[in-house]
């Protein structure tokens, strides 16, 4: 006989899941022990947000602070909409895992490890270096995916399908194919995959463990066809594993895995709408008062090695140096909100990205005149006014899974801005044609191109702009989402 409780779990299991490290609601904890929460943006949330309403779908995501985790373990199973959070009418189980093991898997081996690898940030004489110490905290990555991998398993009907995001959760796809075969899974990465060369720095057990943990999927997409094939490349060369190129799929463990590319664009509308609110007129009409009627350079990004700022100022002091016809009619607002201080990488970083910023206003700056404005705290709508006002946007990066900063500027500049943007990011793909193109290590490249967007005819910019903003629309995240579960079915 069938109990009332089996009825009601079968009842709660859903036929769509997400999982992401950083779930779509995150805690504080207030001066009197209360617990508050805000809803998080991105495409993750406007995407599921469009499925979620109309299908069983549960988000699975990790406490990240201790608010979260009050919040986590106050409500059943982890469950914050039983516990009557108010997460967008979306089921999230938020899973509370012990802080030592959160800390190796996020920061040590996803944030300053993999993270580091895909992107390309070691500086090898010095770093990585993989010791007794690093195997350990591999324990934890591995017992951190488990979690996940149980939180999903006890969550997911038959035949369920199931999206895992990025390298925080390589190795749950292997984890959920051993235990539930009915289940489709799919992986996808927005960050860059790296090189082969670059990629077997990683011991030699660990990249064959990470990759076959990501072929225990049936889907693994990329933002560009670049990281698609660097991913491709690593099967061939650490695995050896059978490549259809012409298909883009791998043949490994008898199984064939589909390996696709999905670009990720911009919510035009969502982000239309959110810049109209009088909150960013505001913002906008601060930043006129204090930079009057100068043209404005303006860059928004994480405080994130990979971003590349420093190099992004140094060009900017360059185009200064070499083109003083600019003294006083140009501000750079260079908005820069803090990110992974866990990391003393970052930490160090944003010291030099303060220090570089302190000189250009040492050199140029004058009583009236302010350089450069830079802020290192998180203003959501300032950054909208930022892109609304913006003459130039700078788009700098190392190397970037797609860079939705280069997308969701064109789409909100009142007046067509020109975009300097690095060939490294992903969006390059799409707006490569109209965006004005740098090699990110290349500082005089970049301050060649702030002058040339500067001086572009107004008319040629809005031109260039508005097909950007029409290419970063094309996309949208619902769309996203969608194709990814359409492809498993
Ligand atoms: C990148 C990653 C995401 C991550 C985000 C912010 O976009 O692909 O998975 O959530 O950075 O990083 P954080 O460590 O703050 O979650």
């Amino acid at each position: 006989m069938t109990t009332t409780r089996e009825v009601d779990e079968q009842v709660d299991k859903a036929q769509i899941l997400v999982a992401s490290n950083r779930g779509p609601v995150s805690f504080s904890i207030g001066d009197d022990g209360s617990l508050s929460h805000r809803r998080g943006g991105g495409g993750l949330v406007s995407g599921l947000s469009a499925i979620g309403a109309e299908s069983d779908t549960l988000w699975v995501c990790a406490a990240l602070s201790d608010a979260d985790r009050k919040a986590a373990s106050s409500a059943p199973e982890g469950r914050l909409d039983r516990a009557g959070f108010d997460v967008g009418g979306m089921r999230v189980r938020m899973l509370d895992i012990p802080p030592a093991t959160f800390a190796n898997a996020y920061t040590s081996v996803a944030n300053s490890t993999l993270w580091f690898v895909h992107h390309m940030l070691y500086d090898t004489p010095n770093k990585p270096s993989f010791g007794a110490g690093f195997r350990a905290e591999w324990e934890d990555y591995r017992s951190y995916n488990a979690a996940f991998a149980e939180g999903l398993l006890t969550g997911a009907a038959d035949n369920a399908r199931v999206a895992v995001q990025d390298y925080h959760l390589a190795l749950v796809p292997r984890m959920l194919r051993g235990r539930r075969p009915d289940l489709r899974i799919a992986h996808f990465s927005h960050t860059p995959w790296a090189p082969p060369e670059y990629f077997r720095m990683l011991p030699a057990e660990i990249a064959r463990e990470l990759l076959e943990g990501m072929l225990g999927a049936d889907h693994l997409g990329f933002l560009s066809p670049r990281w698609a094939d660097a991913f491709l490349r690593c099967c061939e060369t650490f695995l050896r594993a059978e490549i259809d190129w012409s298909k883009r799929c791998v043949e490994y463990g008898g199984r064939i895995v589909n390996v696709a590319v999905h670009a990720l664009g911009a919510d035009a509308e969502g982000l239309r709408s959110r810049a109209a609110a009088d909150d960013v007129a505001e913002r906008a009409a601060a930043l006129r008062e204090r930079v009057g009627d100068r043209r404005l350079i303006v860059r928004v990004d994480r405080t994130e090695l990979s971003k590349n700022i420093v190099r992004g100022l140094e060009a900017y002091r360059e185009l200064l140096r070499d083109h003083p016809e600019w003294h006083d009619r140009v501000t750079h607002l260079a908005f820069a909100y803090p990110s992974r201080g866990d990391v003393p990488e970052y930490r160090a970083y944003t010291e030099a990205v303060r220090r570089t910023a302190d000189e250009i206003n040492a050199e140029f700056g004058t009583d009236s005149w302010t350089p450069l404005v830079l802020e290192v705290n998180d203003d959501y709508p300032r950054s909208l006014a930022a892109y609304r006002m913006a003459d130039v946007l700078l788009v700098n990066p190392i190397r970037d899974g797609m860079n939705l900063v280069a997308k969701e500027g064109p789409v909100l500049s009142d007046d067509g801005c020109a975009l300097v943007l690095s060939t490294e990011a992903g969006a390059a793909d799409e707006l490569g044609g109209d965006a004005l193109l740098v090699n990110p290590y290349d500082v005089s490249e970049t301050a060649r191109a702030l002058h040339t967007g500067l001086e572009m005819p107004a008319e040629e910019r809005r031109a260039r702009c508005g097909r950007m903003a029409e290419k970063a629309a094309a996309l949208h995240p619902q769309r996203w989402l969608a194709d990814q579960l359409r492809a498993l079915g």
